[in-house]
């Protein structure tokens, strides 16, 4: 069962940007760490993409549906509290969908509390640094394996 996991802006610079919020590890350590912990569960084969560009990411979900893609994983950061078009592109695929956050955005400043993307998310995970890929994985297998 083939999964997406896609991270947006600014996230390829997570242990250098402001550690106190993110953490210290990079992308490449969350990515490895997923992999390792994707093993505990049987025939997972994860897909990781990320960009800093709201379009790429848009062609990248509407294109799971010719790649056979089951689910996806996405922390859109800032698109987060901007993107109609990606919450759109979510829609259109059909393709249940988890929502990552490292920190948790309800607790930070207010512009972040909104989420265009929530709405179209089988559920959101924030606060829990690295470790909310790992939840979100479990979740949407689960909810896959239903
Ligand atoms: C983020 C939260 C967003 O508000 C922010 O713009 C990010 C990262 C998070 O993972 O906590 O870039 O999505």
């Amino acid at each position: 069962m083939k999964i997406l996991v896609i991270n947006g802006p600014n996230l390829n610079m997570l242990g250098i940007r402001e550690p106190e919020i993110y953490g210290s590890v990079t992308l490449k350590n969350i990515e490895e760490e997923l992999i390792e912990y994707s093993k505990k569960f049987s025939d997972i084969e994860l897909e990781f993409f990320q960009s800093n560009s709201e379009s790429e990411i848009v062609d990248k979900i509407q294109n799971s549906i010719n790649n056979d893609i089951k689910g996806i994983i996405i922390n859109p950061a800032a698109f987060t509290h901007t993107s109609i078009a990606i919450l759109d592109a979510i829609k259109a695929v059909k393709i249940p969908c988890v929502e990552v956050h490292l920190s948790n955005i309800n607790s930070r400043e207010d512009f972040r509390k909104i989420s265009y993307i929530s709405s179209a998310s089988i559920g959101t995970i924030a606060g829990f640094k690295q470790n909310g890929y790992k939840m979100a994985l479990f979740g949407l297998i689960n909810y896959l394996n239903e």
